[in-house]
């Protein structure tokens, strides 16, 4: 069986929910602190052995792919000044992984981003990476999924315990408990289920190891939740079809710090989470958080 070497990071999404910020800016170029979002999300596959990362660009997304580009004249301008510190800041995206570009003319949901990696994923395993999950270094588990897809095969899901009241706004699972009480098999998904249909509190956080026949079953999807093709309903058609080669799709369960990116509120919150987790500025600022939080000041606010 081949191993998993390629991380496919959609990153064509309008950012609606960040506007006016996003209008000429991509979302995945928002700061957590002083890395845009999509360096963090690299910087896991890679911390997987997945050095080979697509991703999967539409319009005004140049400035991801500058930020991983050359810059030869700040890199000049700071060797002159020697600023070391900040002339490998600049580096580091740079040489990160080998990172390959793909567009998808128009954004018709996640199942079709994946469905454009297909020429350059060929006939392999591969990982994908959403860009509003920012997973905690200290519990990164790509490396965990990876093992499950070497042991039996198929494809593979993050799963999280959500509130039942948020369950709506996830990809949602029917599982079964397998021998590893880390690994559950799914027996059913069901994208975004209405309020009060869930099959359980488990929702898909944005990782996946896929098998590649998900890249045929995503050519016969029809556009689902949302008027978009669902990779999550591909991915139910690999839970109940045997017949497909790399049919099959199994869980891992995750309880580690996974940061929300993907609407305002959960992004500040991102953004304070590892900021005050910092060495270098952690210490001041979550002094300056306490006493703010136990002033005043917040109770008066201006837009
Ligand atoms: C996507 C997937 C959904 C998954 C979620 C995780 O939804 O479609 O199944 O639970 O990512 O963040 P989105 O958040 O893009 O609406």
């Amino acid at each position: 069986m081949s191993a998993v070497t390629k991380a496919v990071i959609p990153v064509a999404g309008l950012g609606t929910r960040f506007l006016p910020v996003t209008k000429a800016t991509p979302k995945e170029m928002l700061p957590i602190v002083d890395k845009p979002a999509i360096q963090y999300v690299v910087e896991e596959a890679v911390a997987a052995g997945l050095n080979d990362v697509l991703l999967v660009t539409g319009r005004a997304k140049r400035a991801v792919e500058d930020h991983f580009d050359e810059n030869s004249e700040l890199e000049n301008a700071l060797a002159q000044k020697g600023n070391q510190q900040m002339l490998d800041a600049v580096r580091g995206p740079v040489e990160l992984a080998n990172i390959h570009y793909v567009r998808q003319g128009v954004p018709r949901g996640l199942g079709h981003a994946v469905a454009c990696a297909k020429q350059h994923v060929g006939d392999e395993p591969f990982a994908v990476l959403l860009g509003d999950d920012l997973i905690d270094d200290r519990d990164y588990v790509l490396p965990k999924m990876i093992s499950v897809r070497e042991k039996h095969g198929g494809s593979v899901v993050l799963l999280m315990p959500v509130p039942e009241s948020e369950v709506h706004l996830y990809g949602c699972a029917a599982v079964r408990p397998t021998d590893d009480p880390q690994v559950v098999e799914i027996d059913d998904l069901i994208e975004k289920p209405a309020k009060g249909t869930a099959p359980s509190n488990l929702a898909v956080i944005g990782r996946y190891v896929l098998d590649p026949s998900v890249f045929q079953v995503l050519d016969a999807t029809a556009p689902g939740q949302g008027g978009e093709v669902q990779l999550t309903d591909a991915l139910r058609v690999l839970t109940k079809t045997d017949a497909i080669k790399g049919g099959g799709v199994r869980g891992v369960l995750f309880d580690g710090r996974r940061y929300d990116t993907g609407d305002k509120l959960s992004y500040l919150k991102a953004v304070v989470r590892l900021a005050a987790g910092r060495s270098d500025l952690g210490p001041e600022f979550r002094e300056w958080l306490k006493s703010f939080t136990d002033s005043q000041e917040f109770s008066s606010p201006k837009n």
